[in-house]
């Protein structure tokens, strides 16, 4: 006898309960691992709007907020009158418009590198690195690369797309982590694998972004060079931020001219969104196809790639816009530290505020929502257990009286909470 089919709605609600996901997502919303996702209504920067109710908003990445201003708003639709909105396929299959390679030559210069690649986001240039280096790929018999001997060793903090990207190489054999920051932890592993290994990539961040701390670069540059180890450093919270001489950080800053590779964002301190590989000119070249996510993708849109360029002129024209952002910042980091606020060690930008235990960052979290307030808290999975902390991104545009009030709700939630 025939079988009769199973309807597919009646097969997906038996399914569901053995997924999970329901009770996964009941769960989470209840214990505040994560809420429905806000919808906003105007342009985000030092305000937000949701509904048409707005926030202070101390979460934007984008901490220039140049995105609104006059002139860029402009060049950004002359930009799209130019190139249109889209290049409307991958690089290799119908290639990039001039603004990309512009866009590519500008950060050669900036970071002191032979060739560029730029990717959508910052992510997929750091997925698609990976790939690149760790790949074997034969397309004929003089035409072929093969790396699966290759060894990556990750700073232990190092974020999620480099631990991802990395996830199908095999931990203690192809891939190794060292403590965070630590250099002599490094030296230990590399001192072990160089002698059996002759291809090695050391991976770190300039800047971490959730505790906001700084790589040691000196001393990790002089490990790598030691045991002709090449390096990739993801400079996705310090592009265009640190550097020049007279700022925080420049000697350290300066090393970064040392590393193999540099790996930008552009969502951070230029504030549009895609990313970017720096490196030596055959193995960039050669990341169109073997990195995947250039060749399997699209690019960024062409108006904000030219925008990109726009703001990265603007920003070394007039440094004074970057570095009086990084006063007030730390304006208000001495501030706090005044008020016995435990903050994160690190004097960078990111103002990282300790609160400890994950359910009172939740509260935390909530009570700056009720005060009309954006503040991200980041507890575990994200952080250690009861690590949990709240990160203050200071906005350009942020005016005085919206930096007191934040100050006033931290005073008070302080008494509150104990923290
Ligand atoms: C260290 C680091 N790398 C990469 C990324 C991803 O960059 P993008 O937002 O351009 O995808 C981020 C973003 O938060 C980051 O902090």
């Amino acid at each position: 006898m025939e079988k009769m089919a199973v309807p597919a709605k009646k097969i997906f609600q038996k399914q569901e309960d053995s997924w999970g996901f329901e009770s996964f997502t009941t769960s989470a919303l209840q214990e505040g691992f994560f809420h429905d996702i806000l919808t906003t209504t105007r342009p985000v920067g030092p305000t937000i709007t949701y509904d048409n109710k707005d926030f202070i908003n101390f979460a934007s990445i984008n901490i220039l907020d140049l995105h609104q201003e006059k002139d860029v708003l402009g060049h950004f639709h002359e930009a799209a009158d130019t190139y249109g909105l889209t290049t409307g396929g991958s690089r290799v299959t119908q290639g990039v418009c001039k603004a990309h390679k512009e866009m590519e030559t500008k950060l050669c210069r900036y970071v002191g590198k032979q060739r560029a690649i730029s990717f959508a986001s910052g992510l997929l240039a750091n997925v698609g690195f990976i790939n690149a280096m760790s790949c074997n790929f034969h397309f004929s018999e003089s035409c072929n690369i093969s790396n699966s001997d290759a060894v990556f060793i990750l700073d232990r903090d190092c974020h999620w797309s480099l631990w991802k990207a990395a996830s199908h190489l095999k931990f203690g054999k192809q891939l190794f982590s060292f403590r965070h920051n630590n250099p002599q932890d490094l030296d230990k592993l590399l001192r072990k694998l160089s002698v059996s290994h002759t291809k090695i990539i050391v991976i770190f961040e300039s800047v971490y972004s959730a505790d906001g701390s700084v790589a040691p670069m000196r001393e990790l540059f002089d490990v790598c060079e030691r045991y002709h180890a090449l390096s990739y450093v993801d400079d996705a919270n310090g592009f265009m931020i640190y550097g020049p001489q007279n700022r925080l950080f420049a000697e350290e800053f300066a090393q970064l001219r040392r590393a193999t590779f540099v790996m930008v964002s552009f969502s951070k301190a230029v504030g549009m969104e895609g990313g970017a590989i720096a490196g030596p000119e055959n193995y960039i070249h050669a990341f169109e196809v073997l990195s995947g996510t250039s060749l399997f993708t699209v690019a960024i849109q062409p108006p904000t790639a030219s925008t990109i360029c726009y703001i990265m002129d603007k920003l070394s024209a007039c440094p004074s816009i970057m570095d009086s952002y990084l006063e007030r910042s730390l304006d208000l980091r001495k501030r706090l530290t005044k008020l016995q606020f435990v903050l994160n060690d690190a004097s960078s930008y990111i103002i990282s505020v300790i609160i400890g235990n994950d359910e009172k960052a939740v509260s935390v979290y909530n009570e700056f929502l009720q005060e009309k307030m954006i503040v991200p808290m980041f507890r575990y999975p994200a952080v250690k257990p009861d690590h949990a902390l709240i990160r203050i991104m200071l906005n350009a545009h942020h005016t005085q009286d919206q930096i007191d009030r934040l100050v006033d709700v931290l005073k008070r939630l302080q008494k509150k909470y104990d923290f």
